[in-house]
């Protein structure tokens, strides 16, 4: 029996659960017409083989009809979802997993045009900043119609054999009624705390009615909103009791701060950049308080902290959920001694941002993850080994490489630069995204543990890649910045990978022209506006920044708004030209004629990557296939075929931004899937 204090046992009431590990409730929007399908379960069964102890699946899945949902949630006040919901179980329980469910009312965290159009409802008129739908104020008639849609549901899951359920209370409609910032109704469910709980207290009593006192109901609760006029510490400690009290909690999840504006919700779940574990004490403190067994999840990514947080007795059962849609067999390493190979988790937060932009979860370096059905977590030996040789150790090109090592090929990779990293590497020189360099480290890990060889400073030509004699090479070159954009003066311009290397020092009045509007022109910006200069970040674009989505942007903004920075969206650059020591703009709109001119003393340009594509040209007609993918077997999941040129010597393929500009997911996505069949 091992000693870890991760891989103990955990009792909680009749359930024994076999280890510390869980994963806490997060809707990935994987749901199919509401209901948690094959993708769902094959997501949570990954996680459940490799040994996870609890998973408390969907994330805010909706009692009510009237709470639409905001992210392609579960709908428990259907009964059809019982029998999706028994196979989800049945398979995790299978591997000896613990199942249970967070249910919510969302209130007015969510918009009326989802779902049925149906008004928002909440304690108040208060409109919630993140998802902008104005509520009407409940009636008598919503609140008892609600509590028995709780109950309901909690009988639902009951009969679909889940092992308990959670209640979300931190910015949906439980906790809307707690808080002061969200409840202006009279009594009885409005006016001192204690009225303010009695919804809570109701919903919780006409769970037990239905359910019985055996069935597990725990609720995950923000215990001090830290915010103005929000529940204080004193307030969550007061919740806490008193939901002990009524003897119907049997755990407590703890959250601190609030989630109803993006910079909130990013100190409730931090990203990359920001610090670990920030309210894991807060959270031990509660546990000591109240004396009910606790869970909590904020920035745990690392198994040390994880284990430091049981050790020390601040947590019963510790989150690990980020961590685990990076890697879902981190348990599985921790029984093997094999924490060295976690996949870590880098915060990108790329998962998060997504489902609130209305997109399936998707990890930034985990292309399988959300993907279970298709992609595998775990990579087959190939029936015969190929010789393949990798141009490239940019993401794309190493995440090949790591592929067709564990398929068992014989992998060679060429590197112009003198280190691997591509983009990353440069996106990595802020200090607060430094983490994403794990996303090149890991791999570089896995391939020399996998014999896999690296020649750096190789600029590569053809004869290079043609004297290893390969059976496959794959091209993995990236691009380089396209600043190729104006009528005149594109020799006037940097482009933002200039500023963010630091071979250019920006100037002291920038005008950033970002037609992209992706990472690199903020990353840049927050450079330029540090260097105290003057930023202007012009975008012909409706928003700045659009492809930097909320918890994301957060940080960029933290870090711009007291400095010398102005935003204009709407406007596009059209030339440049010198005037005396300084730059004219000529300014433009795509909304009409207009035109101006204006001076700046530097100008950046943010338009993307054009492909470093002149190798994979020059090797194209020596290959069998003439550099063609066949689409369907990319997207099926079967081999290449051979291809049309008979005299050809080898298989050719580009990856990533080698054939155009797109993101890190997409880069990484091109390698595991075209190398896994190969
Ligand atoms: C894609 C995604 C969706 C989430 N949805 C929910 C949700 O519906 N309800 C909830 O209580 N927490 C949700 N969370 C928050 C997680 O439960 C967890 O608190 C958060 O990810 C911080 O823990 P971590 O650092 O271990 O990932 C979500 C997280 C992610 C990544
Ligand atoms: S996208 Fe980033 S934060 Fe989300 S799981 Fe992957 S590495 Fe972690």
């Amino acid at each position: 029996m091992s000693r870890d204090p991760l891989l103990q046992p955990y009792q909680l009431k009749h359930l024994t659960i076999k280890n510390r590990i869980m994963l806490t409730s997060h809707e990935p929007s994987y749901a199919e017409d509401g209901m948690p399908k094959e993708r769902y379960r094959a997501y949570h069964e990954e996680r459940a083989k490799a040994g996870i102890g609890l998973t408390m699946t969907a994330g805010s899945a909706a009692v009510s009809k009237d709470s639409p949902p905001a992210f392609n949630n579960i709908l428990v006040y259907k009964d059809e979802v019982v029998p999706w919901l028994r196979q989800l179980s049945d398979a995790c329980h299978e591997h000896g997993a613990a199942v249970m469910i967070q249910i919510t009312h969302l209130g007015r965290r969510s918009h009326w045009s989802n779902g049925d159009w149906l008004p928002l409802l909440s304690p108040s008129h208060e409109r919630e900043t993140a998802h902008r739908g104005f509520p009407k104020q409940m009636e008598d008639w919503d609140i008892d119609r609600i509590i028995n849609d709780y109950a309901d549901a909690a009988e639902r899951i009951q009969a679909a054999g889940l092992d308990g359920i959670e209640l979300e209370a931190y910015g949906h409609l439980i906790d809307q009624f707690w808080s002061l910032r969200t409840n202006t109704l009279e009594a009885p469910y409005g006016g001192d705390l204690k009225n303010r709980m009695q919804f809570s207290l109701d919903v919780l009593a006409a769970i037990r009615k239905r359910v019985g006192d055996e069935f597990i109901v725990g609720v995950r609760f923000t215990a001090d909103e830290k915010t103005e006029g929000g529940l204080t510490e004193e307030d969550g400690l007061g919740v806490a009791r008193t939901l002990k009290s009524t003897g119907h909690v049997d755990f407590l999840n703890v959250i601190r701060g609030h989630i109803d504006t993006d910079p909130g919700l990013t100190d409730v779940i931090p990203v990359q950049g920001m610090p670990s574990a920030p309210h894991l004490d807060f959270a031990g403190k509660i546990r000591k308080e109240i004396g009910l067994p606790t869970f909590h999840a904020a920035r745990i990514p690392d198994v040390p902290t994880a284990r430091h947080a049981i050790a020390e007795g601040l947590l019963d059962m510790v989150g690990m959920t980020r961590a685990h849609m990076a890697d879902p067999h981190i348990v599985r390493k921790i029984i093997e001694n094999r924490e060295d190979d976690i996949r870590p988790c880098v915060g990108a937060t790329y998962c998060l941002d997504r489902i609130y932009g209305g997109a399936p979860a998707l990890c930034i370096h985990n292309a399988a993850t959300g993907r279970e059905l298709k992609m595998p977590h775990e990579i087959e030996t190939a029936p015969s080994q190929k010789k393949i040789v990798i141009v490239g150790a940019g993401p794309a090109g190493l995440e090949a490489a790591r592929v067709a090592a564990e398929r068992g090929h014989k992998v060679h990779i060429l590197e112009a630069a003198p280190h691997a990293g591509g983009q990353i590497r440069l996106a990595a020189q802020s200090t607060r995204k430094k983490e994403m360099i794990s996303i090149i480290d890991w791999r570089l890990e896995q391939c020399e543990a996998l014999g896999v060889t690296i020649d750096y400073n190789c600029w590569a030509e053809p004869e290079n890649v043609t004297d290893l004699n390969p059976d496959v090479v794959i091209i993995a070159t990236g691009g380089m910045p396209n600043t190729e954009r104006l009528v005149d003066g594109n020799h006037l311009v940097y482009s933002t990978w200039d500023i963010i290397s630091g071979d250019i020092k920006p100037g002291s009045n920038v005008l950033l022209f970002d037609d992209a509007g992706d990472h690199a022109a903020m990353q840049a910006a927050e450079i330029i506006a540090q260097s105290g200069a003057h930023v202007e970040i012009m975008t012909p674009d409706r928003t700045f920044a659009p492809d930097v989505m909320g918890m994301n942007l957060v940080p960029y903004m933290r870090a711009l708004q007291d400095k010398d920075v102005r935003f204009t969206v709407t406007y596009r650059l059209l030339s440049a030209s010198k005037e005396g020591n300084a730059l004219k703009a000529i300014i433009g709109t795509d909304y009409s004629d207009h035109v101006e001119e204006r001076v700046f003393d530097q100008i950046i340009v943010n338009h993307g990557t054009l492909p470093l594509d002149e190798l994979y040209f020059d090797l194209k007609p020596l290959s069998k296939n003439l550099g063609a993918v066949d689409y369907d077997a990319l997207t099926e999941g079967y081999v290449q075929p051979e291809g049309q040129n008979a005299d050809g010597f080898f298989h050719l393929y580009r990856i990533g931004d080698a054939v155009s500009s797109r993101n890190t997911h997409a880069a990484i996505y091109d390698a595991l899937r075209l190398m896994k069949d190969m």
